[in-house]
């Protein structure tokens, strides 16, 4: 089985590899005021692993970096000023906004940091679009919003942005530990006819060049994220499909009890950096 995995990623690994090909030391300010944590130690639950996390902004280009570091130049911003006429627009039953019990967005600032989260009384760990779907259903008498979609894509970047330069900080102990290991187990399975788990390209292989692509470590502190490949707002979920794709497995749909524990143990080896949603990938 191992032996499979080698020859298999070694087949999709661009050859030769050059020292150009790491993570840059460039430094990402937004705005010229939002000093972001880009590179940190790792969290120490990653130590045996590794030494440092980094987020995928490191691993694109000039071009693409520059895009994010400012409002202005950045695409994913376009759907935050939707969201923030979403977000003080009255829906449903009970003729309420996410501003009438909420208030301003920005006192939401904080909150993207600690997603996915437990809630005691769902009894469960819930991502932040789950979140936002509980208060639609229950407290607003309004239909749910599509998971990865539309209206809940563009709101969790509006939250998002209100908290960057906070750092990642999701508890993975108490209640939240049985979800977390779950993630952990999906996390470095083997699968698919190319016997690889997210590890084999995203612990054991970042920095290298993968058909015409830089592999990061897969960070997901700066999601939702603007593809410049899609032209629109991607989220974790669907992120993880696709890569699940590529390695011609079958996957999970967004929403789902599997990914929910995945975006929790990957979010956790991000603890330490900063929220960076909407972040500019390629
Ligand atoms: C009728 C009041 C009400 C409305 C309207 C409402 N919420 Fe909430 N929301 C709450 C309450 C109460 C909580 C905290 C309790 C809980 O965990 O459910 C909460 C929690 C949250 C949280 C988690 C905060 C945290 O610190 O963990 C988010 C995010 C959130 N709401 C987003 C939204 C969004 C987005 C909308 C609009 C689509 C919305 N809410 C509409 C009452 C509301
Ligand atoms: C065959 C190698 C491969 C495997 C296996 C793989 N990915 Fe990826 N992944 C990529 C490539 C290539 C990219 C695009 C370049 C980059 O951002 O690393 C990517 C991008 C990502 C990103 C976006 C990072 C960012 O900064 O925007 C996330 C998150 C991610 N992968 C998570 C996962 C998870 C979780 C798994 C396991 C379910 C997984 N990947 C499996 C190759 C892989």
């Amino acid at each position: 089985m191992k032996y499979k995995a080698i020859t298999a990623i070694a087949a999709l690994l661009a050859l030769p590899m050059s020292a150009q090909a790491g993570p840059d030391d460039d430094k990402l300010v937004i705005n010229g005021e939002i000093e972001m944590v880009t590179k940190t130690a790792a969290p120490a639950h990653l130590q045996d692993a590794m030494d440092e996390v980094m987020s995928g902004w490191h691993f694109r280009s000039d071009e693409t970096q520059a895009m994010e570091a400012d409002d202005f130049d950045n695409p994913g911003m376009v759907f935050v000023e939707k969201a923030l006429g979403a977000w003080e627009t009255a829906e449903g039953s009970e003729g309420k906004s996410c501003a009438d019990c909420h208030g301003a967005v920005e006192d939401m600032a904080g909150v993207k940091a600690t997603y996915p989260k437990w809630n005691e009384e769902a009894g469960g760990v819930r991502t932040l679009q789950m979140q936002m779907n509980a208060c639609r259903t229950e407290r607003m008498g309004a239909e749910a919003w599509k998971y990865d979609a539309g209206a809940a894509i563009e709101m969790e970047a509006m939250l998002s942005s209100v908290s960057r330069g906070m750092p990642v900080n999701v508890a993975i102990d108490g209640p939240a530990q049985a979800t977390w290991e779950k993630g952990k187990e999906l996390y470095y399975t083997r699968t698919g006819q190319l016997d690889l788990s997210c590890a084999s390209c995203h612990e054991e292989n970042y920095g290298n060049m993968i058909r015409a692509d830089h592999l990061s470590q897969g960070q997901i502190n700066g999601f939702p994220t603007y593809r410049l490949k899609n032209a629109k707002l991607n989220g974790v979920h669907s992120r993880f499909k696709g890569c699940i794709r590529d390695t011609r497995a079958e996957t999970y749909s967004p929403g789902s009890d599997e990914f929910v524990a995945l975006e929790l143990y990957v979010t956790s080896r991000g603890n330490g950096l900063s929220v960076e949603g909407p972040s500019v990938r390629n």
